[in-house]
């Protein structure tokens, strides 16, 4: 780790605006009492907290129990997260969701109308003969109904897994059997840059031939009203809807009861079903929500995530709603039809809080540095970036023609794991810098250690970012496997802390500066992949041998990847500009767009150590147009790094 130097200097500071921090959710004395309350007495301050924040049906009896790695929290109290988010809400007249479509529709959705919705479809749902505990997909782009699906689910125990509406149907049926989930909900099709995407397709394709033999049905909504090919299992949602509009009591449940598992890449081929519980998740969600997005009553939340990510879970569907604010949803691409698309809703619908992710800033940015000045984003009063360390260059851009210079800039950090913002700024009180997600919230306690678990107290210097406290949102394990849980984010020092997979630093002023991943993880437009499920899709290729992937900087999306491939003897001649487009289109069947390689180079051999293991260090270096460093000692063929930096 010693060897993690920090290249980036960047020291220009921005207070908030004077009209901001009148009305700020939190006041300095307000955050010295929570940071005070915490290092008093930790359980105290949840305890608080998880009184104030969420609607119980019973109380808990206790706040935090368990040790490493397993912990529980808020035990013996009972809830129902759907309640917490929309039966809190109704009879305010208040609006719920503001969704926009592609070819700009505009729909209302108030809380009172999802209440009737929610009830009415966990009625169906319940009609079809799903329980508590029972596994449902959600293969559905980001619309109000996929909101309705998930707190349905909420609503009656069952346990969603919201799949990315851009995934393959091999990775959906990976996800489905993994899970052994009995239902999915989908869509007959959906716009996406203009093209009509058919989602129903690729679920028939994911489920055909008992390939999933555990789901029962496939309820499709409606969405675009095209035609699809109605298998038996199939049915229509507003067929399975009551005729008339009926009131299913929420179920009763546990703290602890999983809420939904989300999928994401680690450093080996599977993809991990990270779990998440009811009411530890709820309570991050909503102080987050309240005290990093400063939401109130009269504001318009605009996430841009889709709700396939943790992104769209905890702060389009779960959190804003729990506060009983009003989110604006866009089902579209931000390109499309122009590149001020987004400038062009927040005009219209004068939103207030804006969250995106670096790689959209900077797409924008590229396709249209000026184009937000022919809007008027006045309304906008926050503005917030997750998912990537966002470049000074794009933060400034951001700041100026997006914030109009008045906006504070909330850079979060945090994980699917993690459940909610971990390390980001109190957006009235914060002196922020471009490029620094700043400090741990009030009741997160975070590290920065060498490889032996011991503090790095050097300044500026790197280390492994860890999480030293439990924390209510924080993940419950990994679906069905249990050493893997353990083995991923607390062996290495001994459960003594959370490990984040991140490496990181801390400056003079105590800020927190994420400097990349320390596994075998590429981050691709604020999207984690794993660099093993890369590979393993290409050498399912019948003509691959052996492949190696790696990342290298990428302008717009943060990181892109270089893909080192070696083919079979006898496929050894083929045109090799023919096979990278092949092989490109051979990743994005087997696990989506977002995985495709940017660029493929092809080699008689791979860099392999003595005991046969690819280096992958040194083809990153060869990616990257860095010199080799390093020991290179241990190659076996020495040659072959000639031959690949030859190809380049
Ligand atoms: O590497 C960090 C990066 O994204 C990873 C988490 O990815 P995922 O679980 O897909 O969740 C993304 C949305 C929460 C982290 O381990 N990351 C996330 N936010 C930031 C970040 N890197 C730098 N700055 C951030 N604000």
């Amino acid at each position: 780790m010693k060897n993690i130097e920090s290249k980036l200097v960047e020291s220009r500071k921005y207070k908030p605006d004077d009209k901001f921090i009148a009305s700020s959710n939190l006041s300095p004395t307000d955050l010295k009492k929570l940071n005070n309350l915490y290092k008093e007495d930790p359980d105290n301050f949840w305890s608080i907290l998880g009184h104030k924040e969420i609607k119980w049906i019973k109380n808990f009896k206790s706040i935090c129990t368990g040790d490493a790695p397993f912990y529980e929290w808020f035990r013996d109290g009972k809830l129902n997260v759907s309640e917490n988010c929309i039966d809190r809400h109704i009879n305010k007249n208040k609006n719920a969701i503001i969704h926009i479509t592609e070819d700009n529709k505009k729909q209302i959705i108030t809380y009172d109308n999802l209440y009737t919705l929610v009830n009415n479809f966990s009625y169906s749902l319940k009609n079809i003969g799903l329980k508590k505990g029972d596994r449902v997909i959600i293969y559905m782009p980001t619309i109000p109904e996929s909101i309705i699906a998930m707190q349905s689910c909420a609503r009656l125990g069952l346990i969603h897994s919201v799949v990315f509406a851009g995934f393959s149907s091999e990775s959906l049926r990976n996800r489905i059997n993994d899970c052994s989930a009995k239902v999915v909900i989908t869509v007959d099709a959906f716009m996406r840059n203009g093209n009509i995407i058919q989602a129903k397709d690729i679920v028939d394709k994911a489920i055909e031939d008992e390939n999933c033999p555990t789901i029962k049905k496939c309820i499709i909504y409606k969405n675009l009203g095209k035609k699809i090919d109605l298998k038996d299992n199939d049915l229509w949602w507003h067929e399975i809807l009551p005729s008339e509009s009926k009131i299913v009591d929420p179920e009763i449940m546990a703290s602890e009861d999983p809420l939904f598992i989300l999928y994401t890449s680690g450093s080996t081929g599977k993809p991990k079903g990270i779990v998440h519980s009811s009411a530890g998740y709820l309570l991050n969600c909503i102080i987050t929500n309240k005290w990093v997005f400063d939401i109130k009553d009269d504001d318009i939340f605009w996430c841009t995530a889709d709700i396939g990510w943790i992104t769209g879970h905890s702060y389009v569907v779960y959190g804003p709603l729990a506060t009983g604010s009003t989110i604006l949803i866009y089902d579209g691409a931000p390109t499309f039809p122009k590149p001020d698309r987004f400038w062009d809703i927040i005009e219209k619908n004068n939103v207030s809080i804006f969250y995106t992710a670096p790689t959209a800033i900077r797409t924008l940015m590229k396709l249209g540095e000026n184009l937000p000045d022919n809007y008027n984003l006045r309304s906008l009063r926050l503005l917030g970036t997750v998912g990537e360390p966002i470049n000074p260059k794009a933060w400034i851009w951001y700041q100026v023609k997006i914030g109009n210079k008045k906006c504070p800039i909330v850079d979060t950090w945090w994980q699917t794991e993690t459940g909610a913002n971990i390390i980001a700024p109190i957006p009235g009180i914060t002196h922020t810098t471009p490029g620094t997600c700043t400090k741990p919230l009030p009741g997160i306690e975070i590290g920065i250690v060498d490889e032996e678990g011991n503090d790095i107290t050097e300044i500026n210097q790197g280390g492994n970012l860890v999480i030293k406290n439990p924390w209510p949102s924080m993940l419950r394990g990994i679906w069905d496997d249990e050493e893997r849980y353990i083995d991923t984010y607390w062996k290495k020092f001994n459960n003594r802390f959370y490990i984040t997979g991140d490496t990181a630093r801390k400056d003079e002023n105590g800020n927190i500066w994420i400097m990349g991943r320390s596994d075998d993880v590429v981050n691709i437009s604020g999207h984690r992949l794993g660099t093993m499920e890369i590979e393993s899709a290409i050498v399912s290729h019948e003509y691959v041998a052996e492949a190696a992937v790696v990342s290298y900087k990428h302008e717009i999306k943060g990181e892109a990847i270089h893909a080192f491939v070696t083919l079979k003897n006898s496929f050894k001649n083929y045109n090799n500009t023919e096979f990278s487009i092949q092989l490109r289109d051979w990743v994005k069947e087997k696990i989506g767009s977002i995985a495709k390689p940017d660029r493929v180079s092809f080699s008689d051999s791979l860099p392999k150590t003595r005991s046969g293991k690819i280096m992958r260090r040194l083809l990153r270096n060869i990616a990257r147009g860095e010199d080799i460093s390093g020991d290179t000692s241990t190659l076996e063929n020495e040659n072959i790094l000639v031959q690949l930096k030859n190809i380049l």
